[in-house]
């Protein structure tokens, strides 16, 4: 009988900055998952902006905590071993995981912690599943933030948000958060305007948007909507729109759920929540939740949201799916598959 495999194929950084070059194929031991930790045979990950945001020290000195690093939290895999204290998972289960801060995900095996671990039904893909943890979770706590509470698809706008919004924007909604924002805005009721390049107008009305808006043309710019309507709630997956572009598109009483604010927006929400403003910017950071990536997961598996991956990268190729996220232009997902074709 062969000898169980002690090492594995990984991408690591050794220092800050370096973008996909500074991302090196090396061997190295696989690790052992300690208590609460499950270690997963690694099928397939997928890469979001912070990935590369922590790469180029935006959060340093606090991530990553040392190097070299192995990156990127969200992944899919097979169970292979389990840590101390973990009753809820056995060898062979296929899962969904996020591991963030702790990364970990660009190699063959990987360890996640198990309260951050759930089920993948052989209805949902390795590379969907990879996809959701980040991208998804933060569009359900955007919409959350939003005071939305139910996405049962019926339509029914009154029924499912009767404090909550009902003209929504998505920023970005050709992103990996905003194309799932989109969808989940939908399945609440919601009238939805979407901001996306020229070219993918009508990947935004395909996921379900009522109206899209080319953020190159001057009306995308001020974030016009088309039929005239002022929303409610904004979720914001753009860079860089200042407060006074947002005030004259939003109703009297709304919210932006900024999910990357600057420090004029951080200023502006702050001075905002002190004079009790109806117009509110609010700063959101993601915290993962167990409970909602299974629902998520769920909702993937009953087929009423959709992942779309803008491309397929195998393991031995994955600094070209590090430039791609850095690029700013993917499409959806972008996913590493550690089984690809090479
Ligand atoms: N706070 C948190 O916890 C949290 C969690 C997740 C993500 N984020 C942040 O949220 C942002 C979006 O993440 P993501 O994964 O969705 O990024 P992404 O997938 O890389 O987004 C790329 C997409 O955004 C579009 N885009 C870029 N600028 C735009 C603009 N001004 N207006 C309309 N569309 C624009 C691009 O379209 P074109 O190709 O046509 O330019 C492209 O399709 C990132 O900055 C990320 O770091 C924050």
């Amino acid at each position: 009988m062969a000898a169980p495999k002690k090492t594995m194929r990984a991408l690591q950084y050794d220092k800050y900055g370096g973008g996909a070059e500074g991302l090196k194929h090396v061997e190295v031991p696989i690790p052992s998952p300690k208590k609460g930790e499950v270690l997963l045979k690694v099928e397939a990950a997928s890469i979001n902006p912070i990935d590369w945001k922590i790469q180029k020290g935006m959060l340093r000195p606090f991530l990553p905590r040392k190097f070299p690093f192995i990156p990127v939290g969200d992944m899919s895999g097979e169970v292979v071993e389990l840590g101390g204290g973990v009753t809820n998972f056995k060898p062979g289960d296929k899962v969904v995981s996020i591991s963030f801060p702790t990364g970990g995900g660009l190699a063959e095996y990987a360890v996640a912690p198990a309260s951050l671990t759930v089920a993948r039904p052989a209805e949902v893909s390795a590379a969907e599943g990879a996809s959701l943890p980040t991208a998804a979770s933060t569009a359900l706590q955007q919409l959350k933030a939003m005071g939305v509470s139910s996405f049962d698809g019926s339509g029914s706008v009154a029924a499912s948000t009767d404090n909550g919004p009902k003209n929504v924007l998505v920023t970005a909604a050709s992103g990996g958060v905003g194309h799932y924002a989109v969808q989940l805005a939908k399945l609440a009721g919601l009238h939805v305007t979407a901001t996306c390049g020229a070219r993918n107008l009508g990947f935004v009305t395909g996921l379900g948007a009522d109206e899209a808006l080319d953020y190159k043309t001057p009306e995308g710019a001020r974030l016009q909507s088309p039929s005239g309507k002022r929303y409610d709630a904004v979720a914001h997956c753009a860079t860089g729109t200042p407060w006074s572009v947002f005030a004259p598109v939003l109703a009297d009483t709304a919210t932006v759920v900024d999910v990357t604010p600057g420090v004029a927006a951080a200023a502006r929400s702050l001075l905002q929540k002190v004079t009790f403003a109806r117009q509110r910017l609010v700063p959101l950071v993601l915290v993962p939740k167990k409970e909602e990536m299974e629902w998520l997961v769920e909702l993937t598996r009953q087929g009423k949201l959709r992942t779309v991956v803008d491309s397929r990268y195998p393991l031995s190729r994955a600094q070209e799916a590090w430039a791609k996220s850095m690029e700013g232009h993917a499409t959806g997902k972008i996913v590493v598959e550690m089984g690809g074709e090479e």
